[in-house]
């Protein structure tokens, strides 16, 4: 199908904060209003390590807390509207419309955290990001979406 064939999935192997941080560079200089990166992993991964760096590269200079407790942390940095949320603590749908999800996911981009726990509000067309702890700072990234992202596996720096 034309859809399926519009995809693409694959493995990054990243060896320290710094190639994750060149890779969050990548994911940013990729960025459209409308996109949604979903990051999977447990506790310690580097998600959120992933989304400081996205919003670095974008330009935004302001701490960026974990947004584990507020859910939600919005943003603007070129000429983008950016949400972070982490939906670990998320606990019924009702919390989930308080969030604004559904605003954010229609009016800029989406860096989402445990989007496994509202998988039903991801869109289709996510860049997904699963990260596999193999090392003290070594990780596998796994990635799959649409194929404009499949560039992200290419070799590091060009
Ligand atoms: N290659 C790597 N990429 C990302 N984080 C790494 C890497 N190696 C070690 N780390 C460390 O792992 C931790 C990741 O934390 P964090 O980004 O908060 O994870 P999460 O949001 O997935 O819970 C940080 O302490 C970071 O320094
Ligand atoms: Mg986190």
């Amino acid at each position: 199908m034309a859809d399926m064939a519009s995809r693409f999935a694959g493995g990054l192997v990243v060896k320290g904060v710094a190639e994750t941080e060149d890779l969050a560079a990548r994911i940013a200089s990729g960025l459209q209003s409308g996109d949604v990166i979903a990051l999977e992993g447990d506790l310690g991964a580097g998600k959120t390590t992933l989304v400081r760096g996205i919003l670095r590269t974008l330009g935004v200079v302001e701490a960026v807390p974990s947004p584990t407790f507020t859910l939600v942390q919005e943003y603007a940095a070129a000429g983008l509207r950016i949400a972070h949320c982490d939906l670990y603590r998320v606990e019924s749908v009702t919390e989930l419309d308080e969030l604004g999800l559904d605003d954010a996911l229609s009016e800029g981009v989406v860096l989402v955290e445990w989007p496994e726990r509202a998988p039903e509000r991801i869109p289709g067309d996510a860049l997904n990001i699963r990260i596999e702890i193999t090392g003290e700072s070594e990780r596998r990234m796994h990635l799959s979406g649409p194929q404009r992202w499949a560039h992200l596996l290419a070799s590091k720096g060009n």
